[in-house]
């Protein structure tokens, strides 16, 4: 039986992968910032107000984890925040306020989560390719790109120190799907339903192995550039 530990579970892409996972029979820890969050039939164990920029939020969660025995084949890192800046309107607190949950979060859940991680474990960022600098060819949105930017930084740095426990870390965009994130977010776009980037998002941890960590890869399979 397959353990996972989902963070950022409230709402969006991150409730679609417990909801999922749970369905499928696994066992699914789902760590939310509120208190309570509605995951209908599914057999979902709710750990409540775990803010990511807390330490003792996350150190929390990982206590509680650790007085069940509970071990975890997979953390996927979810939650995330998006700011629509652009120059010459750059809310600077809000930018380090974005960077706290978006970049530092990963890192800093990841790292008080390894008491719950052993050889064979695997770790699942959800960054955005917005933070690619190849992918990069529209400028904007600075808090976003750069927090995400450097979330792939943190992703990549982790997969090259876990590997030698034998711990498989991937960095994930989930396409643009339509959630709350977006839901001001200008164009059009051939938005995905959070269900179905979810769907994508499993199969992509589902196919993780130690020889293929450390890589950027959309829901969909397709392989990205950082
Ligand atoms: N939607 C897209 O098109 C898209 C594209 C690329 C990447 N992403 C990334 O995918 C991830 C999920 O986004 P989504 O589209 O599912 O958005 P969403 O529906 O807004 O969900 C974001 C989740 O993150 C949680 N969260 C926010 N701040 C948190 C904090 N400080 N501590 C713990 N949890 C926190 C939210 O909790 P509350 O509900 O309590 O606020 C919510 O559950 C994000 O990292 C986002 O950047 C999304």
């Amino acid at each position: 039986m397959t353990t996972a530990l989902v963070v950022g579970a409230d709402k969006g892409i991150a409730w679609n992968i417990a909801k999922q996972l749970a369905d499928r029979g696994d066992t699914v820890y789902a760590a939310i910032m509120g208190e309570s969050t509605d995951f209908e039939d599914a057999s979902v164990t709710i750990l409540p107000k775990v803010d990511v920029t807390s330490g003792d939020a996350v150190s929390g969660m990982v206590k509680t984890l650790q007085e069940s025995g509970v071990k975890v084949d997979v953390l996927y890192h979810i939650a995330g925040v998006m700011t629509l800046d652009e120059l010459g309107k750059i809310d600077y607190d809000r930018l380090n306020w974005e960077f706290q949950i978006n970049t530092v979060g990963p890192l800093r859940t990841i790292e008080a989560s390894l008491p719950l991680l052993q050889e064979g474990s695997k770790v699942g960022i959800v960054t955005s390719r917005v933070g690619s600098l190849g992918d990069n060819s529209s400028g904007g949105q600075y808090s976003y790109r750069l927090s995400k930017a450097a979330a792939n930084m943190v992703g990549l740095n982790l997969h090259h120190d876990l590997k030698k426990q034998g711990i498989a870390v991937r960095m994930l965009h989930p396409g643009m799907v339509k959630t709350d994130l977006v839901k001001d977010y200008p164009g059009d776009y051939n938005y995905i339903s959070p269900a179905e980037a979810a769907t994508g998002l499993i199969a992509r941890m589902d196919e993780l192995t130690l020889e293929t960590a450390g890589d950027f890869r959309h829901s969909n399979g397709q392989a990205l550039i950082w």
